[in-house]
């Protein structure tokens, strides 16, 4: 595609440039005081995609703001919906980060910013591959449609009640989403299935007030104590989750996908040494890579109880609440899950102690065929972009609304994620790749091609 690529040889810097403007708006989703920016956010992607010939609007919702936008039609071509989030991560610990979160910066053939990968950097390649098309070839050569919401990183209430209420609208025949990362350097990657999550907090309430904890420790359970407690009992010493029916639904891996999963050759080493932590640790039979993407798994997300200040206090607290989540695979429903973790609360919960679970967002996990012309057409697009085929992974984190997708739109999503397992995605210095930027950009610009030539 000589007069695409040059475009985008020749756009290549303004495309960074615009990236940083994008990168620059503090679009935190969960921080109250960022609700202007979220909306900020959403209409300077309207902004860029209203210039481009798409008809473009942002929708109110009860949460963020969505951008929506559609391609002229063209008739007999397939139709790609694209869907991203301009929601970000909150930055904090803000001392941790070399450069400013909200002030991108170009070094070592990198972007660094809050949203580089997660997501603005990785939406923004199916921006510009689309105003490839429009500029040099003067339109796109199927149907796209853009959906961008806000909402992602808390489970896309909105966008779900949305899609349920405007599946015709939304109606495609695959979603493509470029939220997630490569298998490594150099290993592009189809990413076939994702874990789903239940995300819960727990609330301990002991005595009616903080108590001095010599004078009453010892003669009434201390929340905190219990809460230990409470979390340590919902898992084994064999890595197994200790919540009635959790493994019911499970999916055994299959000797075919053991196989697959072993020929990637993932070196646990290097992934340790990485992550500087001295071995492997989960449930008991498995690999790393089994744990991450195949099975379940239980982590605390957060605790809090007591004295936190500096030096010590002898208090017993009054209360003690915690974070944790469940990832969950594919065929796990997470209410059913949610359930049974309220039976096995109620026989943890000690004497003295009362107990409140607030279920903050589940979603459940997919498994994306592999065997369809538009994963080959997404194969093809990444070789030319990238030099090399792509390797078909699994991911251990979640979207949640790509269930949704598959449920409610019937339609398979391609993940093609470009980003990297080291680009610091929710924690200090994430950054994406300049040269994965690129390429993403022409790969997306490629699949509008190879998608084409599926005829309907
Ligand atoms: N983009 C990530 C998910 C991801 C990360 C996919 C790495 C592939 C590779 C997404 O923004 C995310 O963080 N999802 C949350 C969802 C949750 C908050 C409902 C997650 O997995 O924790
Ligand atoms: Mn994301
Ligand atoms: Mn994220």
């Amino acid at each position: 595609m000589p007069d695409i690529d040059t475009y985008l040889r020749s756009h290549a810097g303004r495309f960074e440039d615009e990236l940083c403007e994008l990168l620059r708006i503090p679009s935190v989703g969960v921080d109250l005081e960022c609700r202007r920016h979220m909306h900020r956010a959403a209409a300077w992607l309207a902004e860029q995609l209203r210039p481009l010939g798409l008809a473009t609007e942002t929708i109110a919702t009860d949460g963020h703001p969505l951008v929506y936008a559609e391609s002229p039609k063209v008739p007999g071509a397939p139709t790609a919906l694209i869907y991203g989030h301009y929601d970000v991560q909150p930055a904090d610990p803000l001392d941790l980060w070399i450069s400013p979160p909200f002030d991108p910066t170009r070094r070592d053939g990198n972007i660094y910013a809050r949203g580089a990968t997660d997501d603005k950097g990785q939406v923004f390649t199916h921006i510009k591959s689309v105003e490839a098309w429009m500029n040099a070839e003067g339109g796109l050569p199927v149907n796209v449609k853009f959906i961008i919401e806000g909402e992602e990183e808390v489970g896309s209430r909105s966008l779900e009640k949305f899609i349920g209420e405007h599946a015709d609208r939304l109606a495609c025949d695959c979603v493509v989403v470029s939220d997630g990362a490569q298998f490594g350097p150099n290993r592009p990657a189809i990413t076939y299935g994702l874990r789903g999550i239940a995300y819960c907090e727990l609330r301990l309430q002991g005595p009616n007030r903080d108590l001095h904890s010599g004078s009453f420790g010892g003669s009434i359970t201390n929340p905190a104590n219990a809460l230990a407690s409470v979390l340590a009992g919902l898992v084994d010493r064999r890595g197994k989750i200790q919540v009635p029916g959790f493994y019911d639904d499970v999916v055994p891996i299959t000797n075919r996908e053991r196989k697959q999963f072993a020929a990637l050759k993932f070196d646990e080493e290097e992934y340790f040494e990485q992550l500087g932590v001295d071995g492997a640790v989960g449930e008991q039979g498995y690999t790393t890579l089994q744990r991450r993407w195949a099975r379940p798994t239980y982590d605390i997300n957060g605790l809090s109880s007591g004295y936190q200040g500096e030096g010590a206090k002898t208090v017993l607290p009054a209360t003690a609440t915690a974070k944790f989540s469940f990832r969950l695979v594919p065929n796990q429903d997470p209410e059913k899950i949610t359930a049974g973790l309220r039976a096995r609360l109620a026989e943890l919960c000690p004497t003295g102690i009362e107990i409140e679970l607030v279920e903050q967002y589940g979603s459940p996990g997919v498994l994306v065929p592999l065997d369809s012309p538009y994963i080959a057409a997404a194969a093809r697009a990444i070789e030319y972009a990238f030099s090399t085929p792509p390797v078909y992974i699994r991911e251990g984190a979640s979207i949640p609304i790509v269930a949704a997708f598959h449920e409610t739109l019937k339609a398979d999503t391609l993940l093609l994620g470009w980003g990297q397992n080291d680009d610091n995605t929710h924690s200090p210095n994430e950054k994406f790749s300049l040269a994965d930027f690129h390429r993403g950009i022409k790969a997306s610009a490629r699949l509008w091609r190879e998608l084409s030539d599926i005829r309907k």
